[in-house]
C-alpha cells in the first residue's frame, strides 16, 4: 500500500470505529500532541478531573474524617469488584492496594510458604525487572535451598512455550510471569501456561500490568491462581495510582500476607493487639490506601467496563496491525525492525520498533524542531521505541501520521540535533 493508500485507509477505520466517541472523554490538550504512552501512564479522563475536586473540597475539605464511612474505606474492594469483569474474575477476588511490586511480593511469599517443601520460582528474562528482583529478594529470605530459573528468549521479543514448559518440574512452587511482556508486547497463552503449571503442581502468578484494560482475560475459564496488576496504565488511574490483586477464591484463606497490616485484621478498629487476618480477599490488604489516588481510579474503569474488553481487544489488534502493515511499507527502507510478535494473538497493545538511533529519534518525536506534531512514545533501552495503542484515545490517523513522521526524522536526519545522553525516565 502508498502512503496515500494508508491514509484514505485510516480516514475510513477512524469512520467505522465504534470507540471513536470515547477520545472525548479524556482531557485532551492540542490536537497537536499524539499520545502514543498509553501503556505507561493512561490519559486523565475528564470525570477524574470533575472527580478529584470533588474529593478534594468535598470529601476531604468538608466532610473530612466522616469521609472514610461515607466514601472511602469501602473503596479498595468496590474498585477490586469492578476491576474483576475486565480480568475475567469473580466478585470478592479482586482488591485494590498498594503497588504492583508490594502485591507481587505479598503474593509470591503466601505462595512459597503455601508450597512448603518445593524450591524453585521460574520466570523468563523478558520480564520486568520489579518481578525479578521482588523474586531474587525472596530467595535470600526463604534461604539458600531456593532458586531462580529463568526461561531464555533467543529473539529477545518472544519465549517459545516449549522452554517455558521445560522450566517448570515438580519442583516449581511458583511461576511468576507477565502476561504481557513490558518491551516487545509478547503475550504468553494464559491459560495453556496455567494448566501446564498445575500438572506440574505449582502455582502461578501473573502480573497484568502491560495486558489488563488491553486485552481479554479470562483469570476464572482458565483457573489462574493469583495475578496482579497496575491501574495506571490501560485503566487510566493517574500517576501512582494503587495497584490491583487477584486471589482465587479458594485460596484465599489458604494463604497469608506477609506484611500483616492493620487493615488486613477482621477489625481493625477493635485495635486488638493480636493480628487476625479477616476471611477473604481483604486480608492482603495492608495500611492506609493513598486516598487521593485511589479515589482517581473509578472513571477510567467504568469506561473500560462500558466499552466491554472485547470491543476494546478488537480495536487494539486494529491500530497495530494497521501500524505494522506500514513498518513493513513503508518504514523498513528507513532503517526500522519490528520488535513486536507479528501474530496478533502473540500480542499486547503496544508495538516495538528498533532502530540504532530510537533514542533520539524518540527524542526528535517529542520534541519536534520541524514539525508541529509532537508524538509521545517511550525508549526502552537498548534500541526499542514503544508505541502504545489505547484504544480509547488513539485514532488510526494518529498511527499513519506516526509513521509519516518516522520517516520525515530519518530523511531530514532530524534526531542528530539530539544528545544521545538519556534522560531520568525515558
Ligand atoms: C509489568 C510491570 N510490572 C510491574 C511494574 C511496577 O509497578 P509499580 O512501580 O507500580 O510497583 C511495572 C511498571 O511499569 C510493569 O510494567
Amino acid at each position: 500500500m502508498t502512503t496515500d493508500q494508508n491514509f484514505t485507509l485510516a480516514e475510513q477505520l477512524d469512520r467505522d470505529d465504534q470507540l471513536r466517541n470515547f477520545r472525548s472523554r479524556f482531557y485532551i490538550e492540542s490536537e497537536n500532541t499524539i499520545y502514543l504512552d498509553g501503556n505507561s501512564l493512561g490519559r486523565l479522563p475528564i470525570k477524574t478531573k470533575e472527580l478529584l475536586s470533588e474529593v478534594v473540597e468535598k470529601q476531604w475539605g468538608t466532610e473530612l474524617i466522616e469521609s472514610w464511612n461515607l466514601h472511602w474505606y469501602q473503596k479498595p474492594a468496590q474498585l477490586g469488584d469492578k476491576i474483576a469483569p475486565i480480568i475475567g474474575a469473580t466478585k470478592g477476588e479482586v482488591i485494590v492496594s498498594d503497588s504492583t511490586s508490594i502485591n507481587l511480593y505479598k503474593l509470591a511469599h503466601a505462595a512459597l510458604k503455601l508450597q512448603k517443601g518445593k524450591t524453585t520460582i521460574v520466570s523468563d528474562d523478558l520480564n520486568f525487572p520489579t518481578d525479578l528482583y521482588i523474586s531474587q529478594g525472596l530467595l535470600k529470605e526463604f534461604g539458600p535451598d531456593y532458586k531462580l530459573e529463568l526461561a531464555k528468549t533467543t529473539d529477545g521479543i518472544t519465549i517459545e512455550t516449549e522452554e517455558l514448559k521445560s522450566k517448570i518440574t515438580k519442583n516449581t512452587a511458583l511461576v511468576v510471569l507477565s502476561l504481557v511482556a513490558f518491551k516487545s508486547a509478547f503475550m504468553y497463552q494464559l491459560e495453556e501456561i496455567t494448566e501446564h503449571a498445575h500438572k506440574m503442581g505449582a502455582v502461578v502468578l501473573w502480573d497484568l500490568s502491560h495486558a489488563a484494560g488491553a486485552v481479554e482475560i479470562d483469570l476464572n475459564k482458565c483457573n489462574a491462581d493469583l495475578a496482579v496488576g497496575c491501574t495506571y496504565k490501560y485503566l487510566n488511574g493517574g500517576p501512582g495510582s494503587p495497584a490491583f490483586l487477584y486471589v482465587r477464591k479458594d485460596l484465599q484463606d489458604k494463604l497469608s500476607s506477609p506484611i500483616q497490616g492493620w487493615f488486613g485484621d477482621a477489625l481493625p478498629f477493635e485495635f486488638d493487639l493480636n493480628y487476625r487476618p479477616v476471611e477473604g480477599i481483604r486480608r492482603f490488604l495492608t495500611g492506609t490506601p493513598p486516598v487521593l489516588n485511589l479515589m482517581a481510579i473509578e472513571p477510567g474503569i467504568d469506561m473500560v467496563n462500558e466499552t466491554g474488553m472485547k470491543n476494546i481487544h478488537q480495536k487494539s489488534t486494529q491500530l497495530s496491525e494497521f501500524f505494522l502493515s506500514m513498518a513493513d511499507s513503508e518504514l523498513s527502507d528507513y532503517g526500522f525492525e519490528v520488535g513486536s510478535p507479528t501474530e496478533p494473538e502473540k500480542r499486547g497493545s503496544h508495538v516495538s520498533l528498533k532502530h540504532d538511533e530510537a533514542y533520539r529519534i524518540c527524542q526528535a518525536l517529542i520534541h519536534p524542531k520541524s514539525s508541529t506534531l509532537k508524538i509521545i512514545p517511550d525508549f526502552r533501552d537498548p534500541d526499542n521505541i514503544r508505541f502504545g495503542f489505547t484504544p480509547l484515545y488513539t485514532t488510526f490517523k494518529e498511527v499513519w501520521q506516526t509513521a509519516q513522521r518516522l520517516k520525515e526524522i530519518i530523511r531530514d536526519k532530524e534526531y542528530e540535533q539530539f544528545s544521545t545522553q538519556r534522560s531520568e525516565v525515558t
